[in-house]
């Protein structure tokens, strides 16, 4: 390819997207855009697009501009919710017009993740999907996991009993182990383990490459097209997340199912989804493999990121540490370890993981819907095509929703006198797009939390700060110290005597 080509193709794609764009800022609709940031012209906000911890400055923006705000990235309208009211009257309400998801160029096309359903329009393949999804991990039917929860989470406490100092990580190779068994059917021994760190990675990679105004190519896709030995090409960018992408998509899929067909494999969602392929003539269209591997992008650094926070919550809150002791105690005594069955009668430890949430969700700006036709709200203009992302770190801590918002104080859940407690599970999505991993999570990070109070006093060894590590989309905790003894000499004998240890 010679330079003067590639100046004319430059020029001549340059004009093809621009024109477009300008005729789209100049088509005035009869009501206002939502107010935000002025921008500058044609480019818009696309330099005001903060790349750390996005959700403060939407929050500043908030303050000044209301409660939805307008950003332009070149030409792709962005609006941001910073209130319940709003997120609920659109997302929820008016759920089946902001279904649909933005294409990203970079994360999509170049680097592969546009099959997952996470990235999927809301079509006919997306909502068979998720029925599938459904069917495995819905509230009433993950039941048949929980002893597995059960028995994994009693590993976990025999592992901090072990290598206490080690919880940060240790945390991380049991959400993946969970996760990669109940997706796949996979034990994660040395054969498997890579596979959690793969997806930890692809999940950091995915957030980072799918935050708005991030990459050029997602403005202006004719850039797409330039080849990868030209420096700074996007293709050259993304050569090492494409490898990783592609080995995360396929690898842990063709080993279980080579242990699915050899019978070697325990129930999983991926036993049950081929055991059943063919039923529909839609399902035998599914991709099995960008679906398996999408669950586990999802699930895995959220939930441990979730759980990871529980722990530095213990820690930094001795007083509540105590007070969820004292709940275990009362109704499960000290001769066994608590079970998911007993949620209901542990209300102390039901509003602690709430609270948990509340104040360190995993990812504070949720994912992005996308208006899929024009919609009006309270008298402003949203476009069709508009991307939509609601500020749940700033709905979770909005003073009007909770008093003394920035207090970790699990009793707010339990008083109930706060305006938002139904807000927190805000923090898994909204409206047809919300997390279908949902209940699997809280399950988790209950039965987690109160086999820690059962079990352990948890000191800090250094004073911690929370919420310190925003990435991308997500917020993640910095790895910590701690020190976890077991509660009384009985304590330790009762982790090492529970039942399903030797058969999970
Ligand atoms: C504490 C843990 C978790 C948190 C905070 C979380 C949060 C979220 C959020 C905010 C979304 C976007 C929802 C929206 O667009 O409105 C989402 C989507 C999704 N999550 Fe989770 N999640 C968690 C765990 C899980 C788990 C364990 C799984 C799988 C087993 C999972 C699978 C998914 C999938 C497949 C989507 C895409 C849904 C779609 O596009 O329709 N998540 N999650």
């Amino acid at each position: 390819m010679d330079p003067p080509w590639l100046l004319h193709y430059f020029l001549l794609s340059s004009l093809t997207t621009i024109i477009p764009i300008l005729l789209w800022r100049l088509r005035r609709p009869a009501e206002a855009y939502p107010p935000g940031p002025p921008g500058l012209p044609i480019l818009g906000n696309f330099f005001d697009m903060p790349t750390t911890a996005p959700w403060i400055q939407f929050a500043e923006w908030g303050k000044k501009y209301g409660p939805v705000i307008y950003l332009n990235l070149l030409g792709r309208p962005l609006v941001v919710l910073n209130s319940a009211k709003a997120t609920v009257d659109l997302l929820e309400r008016r759920g089946g017009k902001y279904a649909d998801r933005p294409s990203f160029v970079m994360a999509g096309e170049i680097v592969g993740y546009k099959d997952m359903m996470i990235m999927s329009p809301h079509n006919r393949v997306y909502r068979e999907q998720r029925k599938l999804i459904s069917g495995t991990f819905g509230k009433d039917k993950i039941g048949h996991f929980h002893e597995y929860l059960e028995a994994q989470t009693t590993k976990l406490a025999l592992s901090l009993l072990d290598d206490p100092k080690n919880a940060a990580e240790i945390v991380k190779q049991h959400t993946g182990t969970v996760l990669l068994k109940i997706i796949y059917g996979l034990d994660a021994g040395e054969e498997h383990a890579h596979h959690i760190t793969t997806a930890s990675q692809c999940a950091i990679d995915f957030l980072n490459l799918t935050l708005p105004g991030k990459f050029l190519v997602d403005s202006l896709p004719f850039l797409r097209h330039v080849p990868s030995w030209v420096p700074f090409s996007p293709k050259r960018q993304a050569i090492e997340w494409c490898k990783t992408a592609s080995k995360f998509r396929t690898l842990p899929y063709y080993e279980a199912k080579q242990r699915v067909l050899e019978a070697k494999a325990s129930e999983s969602f991926l036993s049950r989804i081929l055991a059943r392929r063919g039923t529909s003539k839609l399902e035998k269209e599914l991709d099995f493999p960008t679906m398996t591997s999408n669950l586990l992008l999802a699930g895995t650094d959220t939930t441990c990121i979730a759980i990871q926070y529980a722990i530095i919550a213990l820690i930094n809150h001795q007083d509540i540490q105590r007070q969820g002791q004292a709940e275990i105690d009362k109704v499960i005594g000290s001769g066994s370890l608590p079970t998911l069955k007993d949620r209901e009668n542990l209300p102390y430890v039901t509003a602690f993981c709430k609270e948990v949430l509340r104040l360190n969700i995993p990812a504070p700006l949720g994912f992005i819907h996308v208006a899929s036709s024009d919609d009006v709200y309270e008298g402003q203009h949203i476009p069709a095509g508009t991307m939509v992302m609601s500020n749940t770190w700033e709905i979770l801590r909005d003073p009007q929703n909770f008093q003394d918002p920035w207090e970790f104080n699990p009793d707010r859940f339990i008083a109930k006198t706060d305006t938002g407690t139904d807000l927190v599970e805000l923090g898994f999505g909204s409206g047809r797009r919300h997390c279908p991993g949902k209940h699997i999570a809280l399950d988790l990070l209950f039965i987690t939390v109160a086999t820690f109070l059962a079990v352990f006093d948890i000191c800090p060894s250094q004073p911690l700060e929370p919420s310190n590590f925003p990435s991308g989309f997500v917020i993640r905790p910095e790895t910590f110290n701690c020190i976890m003894t077991p509660r009384s000499p009985d304590a330790a004998t009762l982790l090492k005597s529970a039942k399903g240890l030797t058969s999970a």
